[in-house]
């Protein structure tokens, strides 16, 4: 009949739809659930007018523990089931790295959760800066190092050891720490630890960060707060001041492409575990709060694009970013974009 012939066209439209979730500034802010975002993700798990799944991803810059941790943490907060096979973190795609690197510095999040993330990726020597600072506390004259610092932590002999790469995954902790041990690894002969190269350049050893954001949004009620890019830009500065060059780099995160093109394979193997249909939707809505990473990146990729209101944007209403418009446009919130996007494409 008619009717039938119309849900059943819905109902492909509803496969031919998708949504990259960015978390912080959309789905919640730091530890507090935005409650929109639990209204907008129940819809999309079948709570709608076909009582179909519709697909999405997580794709957030944040990081620092491991995918089934967050996942876990993420689906308490939410009040939806969350798998770690439609969860992509900043750190996520790194995990491809193991092949190349054995002996890896591994920095930022709280305690000594990269050092599990790491593990689990593949990385057969994984150092964290608290263990370094156990061996030889006066490596850092300003950092702090705490009790439970030295519960965890795994001193060995590290003038031994030769350091292949340096990866960042998360937030630093301990600036003071970090910012030191980065820098004598980069300076060092070839990573190895209390040396100098005599041309740094030349035997440096290369450095990854997880993601580029210089501001992220956080439960604080005043503007952004700053997050890995600004790390990262005072280690550039701090190179260059040291060697007169540019510190070459690699970062990861949106709005790297690489990070898409991973989402993208996340996706199409997401759509096979809920509808057996391994493909991409044909249109992916990026929600994000950030126009200069996740606006940016989704327009960049071919993606539609919507903007929320609830995060590091503050445009007043009515406006668009400036220099990264969304798209599909500017929205209060998370469940206002969703709703807007299933009555255009349902
Ligand atoms: O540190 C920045 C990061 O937490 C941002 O996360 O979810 O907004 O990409 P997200
Ligand atoms: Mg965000």
């Amino acid at each position: 009949s008619q009717v039938q012939d119309m849900s059943k066209e819905k109902v492909e439209a509803a496969k031919n739809m998708a949504f990259a979730f960015d978390i912080d500034g959309v789905l919640a802010h730091g530890l507090e659930p935005i409650e929109e975002a639990k209204q907008a993700l129940k819809m999309l798990n079948g709570d709608n007018e076909l009582g179909i799944k519709i697909p999405y991803v997580l794709l957030t810059n944040g990081g620092g523990k491991t995918e089934e941790a967050r996942c876990k943490q993420l689906a308490e907060q939410l009040e939806v089931p969350i798998s770690t096979q439609q969860f992509i973190q900043s750190h996520t795609p790194m995990q491809a790295l193991a092949e190349y690197y054995e002996t890896v510095l591994v920095c930022g999040g709280e305690g000594y959760k990269v050092r599990e993330v790491a593990e689990t990726y593949g990385f057969k020597h994984v150092v964290h800066p608290k263990d370094i600072q156990a061996w030889d506390p006066t490596i850092s004259p300003w950092g702090t190092f705490t009790e439970e610092d030295r519960a965890g932590a795994k001193p060995r002999d590290f003038s031994k050891m030769k350091f292949d790469a340096i990866l960042v995954f998360a937030d630093s902790r301990d600036y003071a720490t970090d910012f030191q041990i980065i820098i004598d690894l980069l300076l060092s002969d070839n990573g190895k630890l209390l040396t100098r190269a005599e041309d740094p350049e030349n035997s440096r050893i290369p450095i990854y960060f997880s993601q580029g954001d210089f501001v992220f949004a956080t439960a604080h009620r005043g503007p952004s707060r700053l997050t890995q890019g600004a790390f990262r830009i005072a280690i550039e500065a701090q190179y260059k001041a040291a060697t007169g060059v540019e510190l070459e780099r690699i970062v990861y995160g949106k709005p790297e492409r690489a990070t898409y093109t991973y989402a993208d394979e996340v996706l199409k193997n997401w759509m096979e575990e809920i509808h057996n249909e391994s493909r991409l939707p044909k249109n992916v809505y990026m929600i994000g709060d950030n126009p200069q990473s996740d606006i940016v990146g989704g327009n960049m990729y071919g993606w539609n694009t919507c903007l929320v209101r609830t995060g590091v944007f503050q445009g007043k209403e009515g406006e668009n970013d400036t220099n990264n418009p969304a798209n599909f446009g500017v929205y209060d919130h998370v469940l206002d974009a969703v709703k807007a996007v299933i009555r255009k494409e349902l």
